[in-house]
């Protein structure tokens, strides 16, 4: 039976493409305060503050390229014969644009909107501020980006569980394996039955079977060569 393989992506995926990670040092919970920005409470205290890191992020994220991890894993996503599942942390759309096909963003995703009082979603690009308004209500100062808060419930976790339960092998890469539920899936998988895999710059306080350090753009295109063989073969 050709393995079923589960994929945990974190901010260090995206670090090498020039997107920063958030508990690395100068990392973005050291510049900006987590409950001001990141939370429901923080939106509804200072929506111009919230919309303003969001729009950052945005930026920055048009500005950015996918990476060799990126590629290696759409390109494992292609050619595995078995179920690939790639869940990511990252509200970034690198994975996509690496012409990975099926991406399960948990956190949600900074290139699309939502309607606080509606809860209609749509694609957006650019900068969003507090005087926009929602296409399906009409109604302005409640056009938020379409991500998870601290304090909110992740998105997907009733396709992801399953997933995760059946997997041969879990992988997680460039997680820090501080938030949970992402950070509980490891212990999931195992108990489940699966092979665990960390791949990282450095090894995370997690127990995993096996572990592979350096920076993502090597060590992933390493690992998926082993699986696959040389590109283009
Ligand atoms: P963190 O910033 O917590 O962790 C990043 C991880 O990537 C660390 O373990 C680093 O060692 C590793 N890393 C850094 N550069 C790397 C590289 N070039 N190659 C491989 N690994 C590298 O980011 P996450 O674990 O993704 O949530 O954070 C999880 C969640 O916390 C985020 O989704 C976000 C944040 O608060 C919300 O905003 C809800």
């Amino acid at each position: 039976m050709t393995e079923r393989i589960f994929v945990l992506t974190g901010a260090g995926v995206s670090a090498e493409s020039g997107l920063g990670t958030f508990r690395d040092a100068g990392g973005l919970w050291e510049r900006y305060a987590l409950a001001e920005v990141a939370t429901p409470e923080g939106y509804r205290r200072d929506p111009g503050l919230v919309l303003g890191f969001y729009n950052a992020r945005r930026a920055a994220c048009a500005a950015a390229s996918p990476n060799a991890a990126h590629r290696a894993l759409a390109r494992l996503e292609r050619e595995w014969p078995g179920e690939l599942t790639l869940v990511t942390q990252n509200i970034d759309d690198l994975h996509e644009r690496a012409d990975h096909a099926r991406v399960w963003h948990m956190h949600g995703r900074i290139m699309a909107a939502l309607c606080a009082a509606c809860a209609h979603r749509w694609a957006w690009s650019g900068d969003m501020g507090p005087e926009h308004a929602c296409p399906g209500c009409g109604r302005a100062g409640g056009v938020r980006p379409d991500v998870v808060w601290f304090g909110e419930m992740p998105y997907l976790l009733d396709e992801i569980w399953p997933r995760l339960e059946r997997a041969d092998l879990f992988v997680a890469i460039g997680t820090s394996g501080e938030v949970y539920p992402a950070a509980g899936f490891v212990a999931e998988a195992e108990a489940a039955g699966a092979r665990t895999l960390e791949i990282n710059l450095e090894p995370t306080a997690a127990v995993f079977d096996a572990r592979r350090i350096g920076p993502a753009s090597r060590t992933v295109p390493e690992w998926v060569e082993e699986l696959l063989g040389p590109p283009g073969r």
